[in-house]
């Protein structure tokens, strides 16, 4: 086994995989009503290359958790397939989604039955509107159904990712909690990063997680967990004494990247060090020009060395990543 080790004395074990940089809702702090260039079908790799990539984590690089993002995930055709396979590596890791859950009403028992452990679902409103503004698309109901779904489905715990945005939903985080109580959900806030495909983001305009909380605690009783963090990007709050406790991830205002834990891999076949990485490693062509793996694990071993010590946004010379995170994978 060869561990994904950086130089900072931080080890891999957590694989995030873009199955598509496409995506069927439009949120504003992601991008724009046109939507983007999105990659040509060719560059995309195939369900077969994917598993293989995967497998190659999984087996050789200490890989222990998988979880498949987008764009939306939902939206490639073979995922189902994709997540039996994965669950079928050995040993097997912990295999999750995060979705928007437009269609996620029709998959969810699918998805449970090829042996998907998790899901996370993004919905930053329950007010239709709102959601609407937010998003550009009118489609609340598919996003409830899709989660109800997913509860049905097993799929426990079922987490909800909100992020706040200035003017339109910043007064509703004690209504998303409530909702989110009222039905088993686990909430999380998420401080908006600038990975935005518009370079639109300001860090003025950022809705804290010093304010979510404050909040939050007109209405409720938060009390830090006891349990420590560990890699987790959210910092967890028992409710009203308990048990359902709220997250806030605060990647910019109380960066955790002295304990990231993870590696991503794009859809067409780069690996991506960091979120906010500048620079991406290709899999895909010494893949497609016949590589075995154990030329690809050095690859891959290699891309990971280089990754920096954090992300860098408070520096005068903070640059946005090339790439917006529906092409990285959130
Ligand atoms: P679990 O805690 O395992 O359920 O998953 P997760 O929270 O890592 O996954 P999810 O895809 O739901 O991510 C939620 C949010 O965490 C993302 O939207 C990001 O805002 C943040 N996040 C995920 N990975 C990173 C990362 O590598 N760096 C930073 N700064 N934030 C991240
Ligand atoms: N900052 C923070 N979170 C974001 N998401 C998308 N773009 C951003 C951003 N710029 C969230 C989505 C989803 C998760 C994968 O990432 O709302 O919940
Ligand atoms: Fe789609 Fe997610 Fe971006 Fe919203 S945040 S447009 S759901 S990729």
């Amino acid at each position: 086994m060869q561990p994904l080790a950086d130089r900072h004395g931080r080890i891999a074990t957590d694989l995030r995989v873009s199955l598509t940089d496409r995506c069927n809702l439009r949120c504003s702090y992601c991008m724009p009503a046109e939507g983007l260039n999105w990659l040509p079908h060719e560059e995309a790799l195939t369900d077969d290359e994917v598993v293989r990539l995967i497998g190659i984590g999984v087996e050789r690089l200490g890989i222990r958790e998988v979880r498949f993002t987008g764009g939306e995930p939902l939206l490639r055709r073979g995922l189902v397939d994709v997540v039996r396979r994965t669950k079928a590596l050995v040993p097997a890791p912990e295999v999750s989604l995060t979705t928007n859950a437009l269609g996620l009403a029709r998959t969810a028992e699918a998805l449970a039955a090829a042996g998907l452990d998790r899901i996370n679902v993004s919905l930053d409103s329950v007010r239709a509107a709102d959601f609407a503004t937010l998003t550009r698309r009118d489609r609340l109901p598919d996003v409830i159904a899709g989660l109800e779904a997913a509860v049905a489905a097993g799929l426990a715990p079922v987490k909800v990712n909100a992020v706040l945005v200035r003017g339109v939903n910043d007064d509703q985080a004690v209504e998303l909690l409530r909702w989110c109580l009222d039905r088993g959900l686990h909430l999380r806030f998420i401080e908006q990063m600038p990975l935005d495909a518009q370079h639109a983001w300001q860090r003025s305009e950022m809705v804290t997680a010093e304010e979510i909380l404050l909040s939050l605690e007109s209405a409720f009783v938060l009390k830090p967990t006891s349990e420590s963090r560990g890699s987790a990007p959210a910092e967890e709050f028992v409710v009203d004494g308990g048990p359902m406790t709220v997250g806030v991830i605060a990647s910019v205002t109380r960066p955790f990247c002295g304990d990231c834990d993870r590696v991503r891999l794009t859809a067409d076949g780069q690996v991506v060090n960091c979120l906010f990485a500048r620079e991406e490693s290709d899999l895909r062509t010494p893949l497609r020009a016949g590589a075995g793996d154990d030329e690809l694990a050095d690859l891959w071993v290699a891309a990971m060395a280089a990754k920096r010590a954090g992300h860098g946004i408070d520096d005068p010379t903070f640059l946005q990543p090339t790439r917006p995170m529906s092409a990285i994978g959130g």
